[in-house]
């Protein structure tokens, strides 16, 4: 099969590589779009190996078809059985060939074929395109499971959100918007500023122009309950200032630098709660749990159409580099996707 893999020079080139073989529980997707993600940029610098027994071609998202399952499967059977009951609100899928799917990979959706546990596929929302559908998963599983499962956060809460024009940011904002948060994010510049707003944040400050600490300061009353970070370094002093008490931070990337001081007194004084995560080295029981727990609450809504990802820009797999390095300079607004022809 053909699958993206460095060649010479570094540059990513189609070459022709071993097709995956579905094991008990897979199910083989004929790929149709790949998602773009930081952490393909990461793992392609050499900064961020892909967990043990994985592909180590890209790629964490695809949207496709099924095309083969693994041994002990049958056709006409649902692809998540112990899930099976929430059917439909539940994302569930029923494996047929050709049904059209979408999920979240450890690895290896830069490749024609891609293997995926069965239970972490999804159904392509009605109305929704293969580009939207690979758009989605990385995003909202990321900015689900850190809102709702690790920082717990509630209706008329506040949310800040670093990186809010992020494919993860503009995923979170929508989804802590639909679930009665206000939120405050930040963005590198006007249109992703406004982009911001136009998702349901209240305030977006612009982080080449404003600190984000003196808005959230001078707002009242004044403070956040929960900070999504993608920052580290740069950031992780002014968000422990900002945070309420009872706060919770969530760390999900280090864009700025990896280590801090923390004199601890600040934790105890405010009862703050400082949570790292992430998401791709976690057992796929664990995913499978994030994709129910997604699904029940957001099944509805999207049915309905809503809580599509914000794209960015789509290019032909064959411009891989274009995309990368778009992501790699900071200029896409949401997400960039890959079409394989
Ligand atoms: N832990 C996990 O499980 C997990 C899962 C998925 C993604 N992530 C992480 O979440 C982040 C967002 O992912 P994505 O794929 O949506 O990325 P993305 O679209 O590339 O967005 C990252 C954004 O961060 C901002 N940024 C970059 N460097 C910065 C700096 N030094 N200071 C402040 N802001 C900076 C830039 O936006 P502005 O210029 O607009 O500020 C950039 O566009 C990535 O860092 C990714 O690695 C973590």
């Amino acid at each position: 099969m053909a699958a993206l893999v460095p060649g010479a020079g570094g540059v990513l080139a189609i070459a022709d590589v071993a097709r995956p073989v579905p094991g008990p529980g897979e199910v083989l997707v004929r790929v149709r779009c790949a998602g773009v993600n930081r952490a393909d940029l990461a793992q392609r610098a050499g900064m961020y190996p892909p967990p043990p027994g994985v592909t180590d071609i890209l790629g964490l998202e695809v949207s496709g078809e099924i095309a083969e399952i693994g041994p002990g499967m049958s056709w006409g059977e649902p692809a998540d059985v112990e899930g099976a009951t929430g059917a439909g609100v539940a994302g569930a899928v029923v494996l047929r060939p050709g049904e059209r799917v979408c999920a979240l990979l450890p690895g290896g959706g830069y490749a024609e074929y891609a293997v995926v546990p069965a239970a972490l596929l999804m159904p392509v929302p009605a109305g929704w395109s293969l580009v939207e559908a690979a758009a989605w998963p990385e995003a909202a599983f990321t900015a689900f499971l850190n809102l709702f499962m690790e920082a717990r956060l509630r209706p008329g809460e506040r949310l800040l959100v670093h990186g809010g024009a992020s494919g993860v940011g503009t995923m979170a904002i929508a989804m802590a918007v639909a679930t009665g948060a206000s939120v405050f994010a930040t963005a590198g510049g006007p249109e992703k500023t406004g982009l911001c707003l136009r998702l349901g944040a209240e305030v977006a400050v612009d982080r080449h122009k404003e600190a984000f600490a003196a808005v959230v300061d001078a707002c009242v009353p004044p403070g956040v309950d929960v900070v999504l970070d993608m920052v580290g370094r740069g950031y992780f002093a002014d968000n422990l200032k900002v945070l309420r008490p009872g706060g919770r931070l969530v760390v999900i990337s280090t864009l700025s630098g990896a280590e801090v001081e923390l004199d601890l007194r600040r934790l105890m004084a405010k009862r703050l709660h400082v949570i790292g995560s992430t998401l791709r080295g976690r057992p796929v029981a664990e995913k499978v749990a994030v994709r129910r727990a997604l699904w029940n609450r957001f099944g509805r809504q999207l049915a309905a159409g809503g809580l599509k990802p914000v794209l960015d820009q789509v290019h032909p797999w064959r411009d891989a580099d274009v995309a990368h390095e778009r992501m790699r300079a900071n200029r896409n607004a949401g997400k960039l996707v890959l079409e394989l022809d």
